[in-house]
């Protein structure tokens, strides 16, 4: 169902408060979605399952967490003011604007001094839109997003909104290294916004112009940079069948080549994901080389090194970046998860995702709504569970439209409280996958979701 499945996923998406378009009661506003209550919790999931296994689980990782603005001089000393381009055609006829190296049969090549795209053979000159006769002018489009600092009109500062989130990690080196007594090889952690003014959108939360990144800058010594390359490769790509359950088979590699390799980097591999059709970027590693400390001392005036206490050198550390989009991850997690099947003739929607990632971890019910002790009951088995796990209470409708609501948003466990219950304390629980029941005693069920959530 490829297309049609990101369809289903949208609707599912909007339909039970996991995406809405920003700004929705003006028409929308430039492909920026917010997440909803169901959104904010898949997400906040994947931010704390990273942090996890990237941080809290290892002995050499920092977490950061940067502003958005920084000193505008960054942005010269990174590159991005002049190199992060992409070539821009646009369509004289319905003005639609398309980046000329996707255009069929283009290919272009980059001068990263100089930010401009040489045409290395034109393609097609039909416009993919409205079949008009495109012009072989390509413009040179800027993606950093600019904003100003300062009250007094005429004395304002033009800054720019990070184009990539992990620029600040370079300009806290120092300070980690000293603050810390980080020693090489050693990496910083930061999930942060970033902002860039996408020439081709679409594809839902694919592709955004607000979004953000789960970045690792991994410091290291030259001579261990491409070991650890492959390392970081390996621990990445795990991550994303291991911790968020996606399934091997439509994971791949993909590495750059010189043409499209961003300016920064000495080598760059995509991991890609199969979201519906065809594989696409989900996260970007790239070997940093020595770079950014390099370009950001010579712009700022500092050094930004490091003093070998064993090998007594002093060197620039090389960095290794792994740079995971969390709209893409999030994305990833639906496509992956959603299920349709035919149960008793009707259709059952449900997302089967890693239970650690589901925004609501069980769902309590009282077997009808109109019986005053069962209520009660389950309110008391509900206000049991609150404390522990995202817990959601539902009474409306019978019980199996109160399961579908709950498999289509990915609730492992459902609990109902019955006539039983209030014999023998015990209650049945549901499983989201199998739809298979086992009764339960109230005063085990914490430690029951503890085991299966591996808490
Ligand atoms: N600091 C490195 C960097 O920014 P990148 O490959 O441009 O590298 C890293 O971006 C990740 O950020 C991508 O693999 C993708 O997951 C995510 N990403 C990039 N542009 C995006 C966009 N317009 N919308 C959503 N996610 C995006």
């Amino acid at each position: 169902m490829a297309n049609d499945l990101m369809e289903r996923i949208i609707s599912l998406c909007k339909r039970r408060g996991f995406v809405y378009p920003s700004s929705e009661i003006y028409g929308g506003f430039a492909n920026i979605y917010d997440f909803g209550p169901l959104g904010s919790l898949l997400a906040k999931n994947i931010r704390d399952v990273w942090i996890k296994k990237m941080v809290q689980e290892r002995n050499d990782m920092y977490l950061i967490d940067g502003s958005i603005l920084m000193h505008p001089k960054a942005w010269e000393a990174s590159g991005h003011t002049v190199a992060f381009t992409d070539p821009l055609i646009q369509c004289p006829s319905c003005k639609k604007r398309f980046r000329a190296d996707k255009l069929e049969g283009w290919n272009l090549e980059k001068d990263n001094q100089t930010g401009k795209w040489n045409v290395l053979n034109q393609g097609s000159l039909i416009c993919p839109d409205c079949n008009g006769n495109l012009i072989p002018d390509v413009k040179e489009f800027n993606l950093l997003m600019t904003t100003n600092v300062g009250s007094i009109e005429g004395e304002k500062t033009k800054v720019y909104l990070k184009g990539e989130s992990c620029q600040n990690i370079y300009l806290d080196f120092l300070p980690i290294r000293d603050t810390m007594g980080a020693k090489i090889p050693f990496g910083v952690a930061q999930i942060g916004k970033a902002f860039r003014n996408e020439i081709t959108l679409g594809k839902f939360l694919f592709k955004v112009r607000e979004f953000e990144q789960m970045d690792i800058e991994y410091f290291c010594s030259p001579k261990e940079a491409k070991k650890l390359y492959e390392e970081w490769k390996n621990i990445r790509f795990n991550w994303y069948i291991d911790t968020i359950g996606l399934s091997k088979d439509r994971l791949c590699w993909r590495q750059h080549s010189s043409e499209e390799r961003i300016f920064y980097a000495r080598d760059a591999w995509d991991i890609e994901y199969k979201f519906f059709d065809e594989f696409e970027e989900l996260e970007g590693i790239h070997d940093r080389s020595d770079y950014d400390l390099k370009q950001q001392g010579k712009f700022s005036g500092k050094t930004l090194d490091y003093f070998d206490p064993v090998g007594k050198k002093r060197f620039t550390p090389n960095i290794i970046e792994c740079s995971g989009g969390l709209q893409r991850t999030f994305l990833a997690i639906l496509a992956e998860g959603y299920r349709e099947e035919k149960v008793n003739n009707e259709k059952r929607v449900f997302l089967k995702i890693k239970p650690n990632l589901s925004p609501y971890k069980v769902a309590v019910f009282p077997l009808v709504a109109n019986k005053d002790n069962l209520i009660e009951k389950a309110k008391d088995v509900f206000n049991l569970l609150k404390p522990e796990f995202m817990t959601i209470w539902d009474s409306i409708g019978n019980i199996g439209k109160r399961y579908r609501r709950q498999d289509e948003i990915g609730t492992p466990w459902c609990i109902t409280v019955d006539y039983q219950t209030l014999e023998d304390n015990t209650v049945t629980i549901r499983d989201r996958d199998t739809m298979k029941q086992q009764r339960i005693k109230i005063e085990e069920l914490i430690g029951w979701i503890k085991e299966q959530l591996n808490v």
